[in-house]
């Protein structure tokens, strides 16, 4: 293993090719070897290539843990993550070893809630379905019972995870004069509920009344197979879920089972588990489950301003200044 010699530039590696406006700065001021493939570095690469260096700019296909922290060896001052979820990251194994880790919180808020509600709209209307229907050359007329869907205006909107990303689809629901309920560990401020006309549920009861129930948890021992098959079986049978949070939230056999058995109407999935889902996963084959490839954050802006960020807590990392976004801030407080 080589460290970083007196007056180089210090040795980073960069996970993937991350959009120019964080990956130039990054070049620019580093040494750095970044891994071109568009699938990511399989693991035996990934901890051959990090062994020395001071920086790991690292995706959420990259698991760092106790192995990848001794591989990378005692140059390393900083992991960034290009996200803003880190449950690829051990954070308490980082903290032990005093490395900060960083994240790229808010700028994907908006994009992502987009995205939620592309999903929560084309799966109650059925739009992935209706576009099959018309490639398969199968629209012969029209008919008064085509694709019939659900109403997503004046529907009761519910929201379990009421952080940053949850309150900005609360936001959007006012235009579709929706009833929004949510539910989170702890219920928001007054001044919140008023802001975003949202009522705090109780869990159980949300799953019960809701049209429409959208996951913005982060993934953790609690929110591991929240929603699971006792959870499905409290929606209404006309209900739609959709999750852009992590896959595992969802039981995912269990959500099979409810969708074929019509337990629920339809999901739309930004996530799943595992990515890439598997080609013969049961959802692959229902109509009423629509999945994207994890893309909620995949505007041209919001990745661009997510790769200026994982950069500047990389380069902050390296000149051993505080990150603009450490997920473990008591690494400063040693
Ligand atoms: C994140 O940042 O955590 C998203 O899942 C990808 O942008």
């Amino acid at each position: 293993m080589s460290g970083p010699r007196e007056g180089e530039r210090p040795r980073v590696f960069v996970a993937r090719q991350i959009p120019a406006e964080g990956l130039d700065v990054v070049t620019a001021a580093s040494a750095a070897d970044v891994w071109e493939d568009e699938l990511p570095p399989p693991r035996e690469e990934l901890l051959r290539r990090i062994a020395g260096c001071e920086g790991v700019l690292t995706l959420l296909t990259d698991r760092v843990d106790d192995e990848f922290l001794d591989a990378a060896g005692p140059a390393l001052k900083v992991v960034s993550n290009y996200a803003v979820g880190f449950d690829n990251v051990d954070v308490p194994a980082c903290t032990r070893r005093g490395i900060p880790v960083g994240n790229t919180p808010g700028v994907l808020t908006e994009t992502t809630a987009d995205l939620a509600w592309a999903l929560l709209m084309a799966s109650a209307r059925r739009v992935a379905e209706g576009d099959r229907y018309v490639r398969a050359g199968r629209w012969r007329t029209w008919g008064p019972q085509l694709l019939l869907g659900g109403d997503v205006h004046g529907a009761t909107l519910g929201i379990i995870g009421f952080g940053r990303i949850g309150q900005a689809v609360a936001r959007r629901a006012a235009g579709f004069g929706m009833t929004v309920l949510y539910w989170d560990r702890v219920a928001g401020s007054p001044e919140l509920e008023r802001e975003l006309n949202a009522t705090y549920a109780d869990f159980d009861e949300l799953l019960a009344q809701c049209d429409l129930v959208t996951l913005h948890v982060s993934l953790n021992d609690e929110t591991r197979h929240l929603i699971d098959g006792a959870a499905l079986a409290r929606m209404k049978p006309s209900a739609v879920l959709v999750n852009t949070s992590r896959g595992p939230v969802v039981d995912q056999a269990a959500l099979a089972e409810a969708l074929a058995n019509r337990t629920i109407a339809a999901a739309g999935l930004d996530v799943t588990d595992p990515e890439p889902i598997q080609m013969d996963d049961p959802l692959l084959r229902l109509d009423n489950c629509l999945v994207v490839p994890h893309i909620a954050s995949a505007s041209y802006a919001t990745r661009g301003k997510m790769a200026e960020m994982a950069a500047a807590n990389l380069l902050a990392g390296l000149g051993g200044e505080r990150l603009p976004n450490p997920v473990n801030p008591e690494v400063y407080e040693r």
